[in-house]
């Protein structure tokens, strides 16, 4: 369809999209992962592209193709996300972080394959937490070091009974100091590895907040709009 006249502000812009899901290694052969499709990452870059972005994708472990047209880079763990973000990131014009980024990691890799030993018994894993890189991005931006001055966080939340998944959302904003986060409502089978999607886009400037339920390239062109008039907003 027609080019969205909100996307517009993108054209010539360098937007660096983190997708996919980032492995831990606890031993040369094995990992921690998740489930993480890539598919919202990639639709972003898509709708990017279309609008004249330059897309530097970021790419964990994915079930599908990366966008033709973007510059890849691959990553595994989370370590080597957060080193590639703020390289690519340092003169970019917007980081968008739709990773599913592991929050825990081994807190030893074997340098050898893990054995079974003859008494039956099996190893505990002991866990430490990965850095955080959309915190540590706005962290170097707000010290005035090498980042993209617009930072897109977003969070997949579920609701409970004295908090929605909107209150959790507006709290990992103000706690994470991005400019945009786009909260998904997560649970009862929704959204990992499916086509449909409802996004949230929430903003740290006041904007109210949009809603969009649809595909995942709809939700795309609803965060992009949003990132596309803060960029505005900031000018050149
Ligand atoms: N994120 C990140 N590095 C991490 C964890 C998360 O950059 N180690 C990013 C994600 O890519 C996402 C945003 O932070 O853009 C929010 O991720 P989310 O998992 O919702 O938030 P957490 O701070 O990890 O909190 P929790 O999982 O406990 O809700
Ligand atoms: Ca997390």
């Amino acid at each position: 369809h027609a080019p969205d006249p909100a996307l517009a502000p993108l054209a010539g812009r360098t937007v660096v999209i983190t997708a996919g899901g980032t492995r831990e290694p606890l031993d040369p052969v094995r990992y921690l992962g998740n489930r993480s499709s890539g598919k919202q990452g990639v639709a972003l870059a898509e709708v990017a592209l279309a609008a004249g972005a330059r897309v530097r994708f970021v790419a964990g472990t994915m079930s599908v193709d990366p966008p033709a047209g973007a510059e890849v880079t691959r990553v595994e763990s989370t370590q080597e996300m957060l080193e590639v973000v703020l390289d690519r990131a340092a003169d970019a014009d917007a980081l968008v972080m739709a990773a599913a980024v592991a929050d825990f990691r081994p807190a030893q890799v074997a340098e050898d394959k893990i054995k079974k030993t003859d008494d039956g018994g099996a190893p505990t894993l002991v866990l430490e937490r990965t850095p955080d890189v959309l915190a540590t991005a706005v962290r170097v931006r707000d010290s005035g070091g090498p980042m993209a001055p617009v930072v897109v966080g977003f969070a997949a939340e579920t609701g409970d009974a004295d908090t929605t998944p909107l209150e959790y959302g507006r709290a990992k904003l103000a706690r994470k100091g991005c400019d945009l986060l786009v909260v998904n409502e997560v649970g009862r089978g929704l959204v990992f590895g499916r086509d449909e999607t409802e996004v949230t886009v929430l903003s740290a400037a006041g904007d109210p907040p949009v809603v969009r339920t649809g595909t995942k390239a709809e939700a795309a062109e609803t965060v992009l709009a949003a990132l596309a008039g803060v960029l505005a907003r900031r000018g050149a």
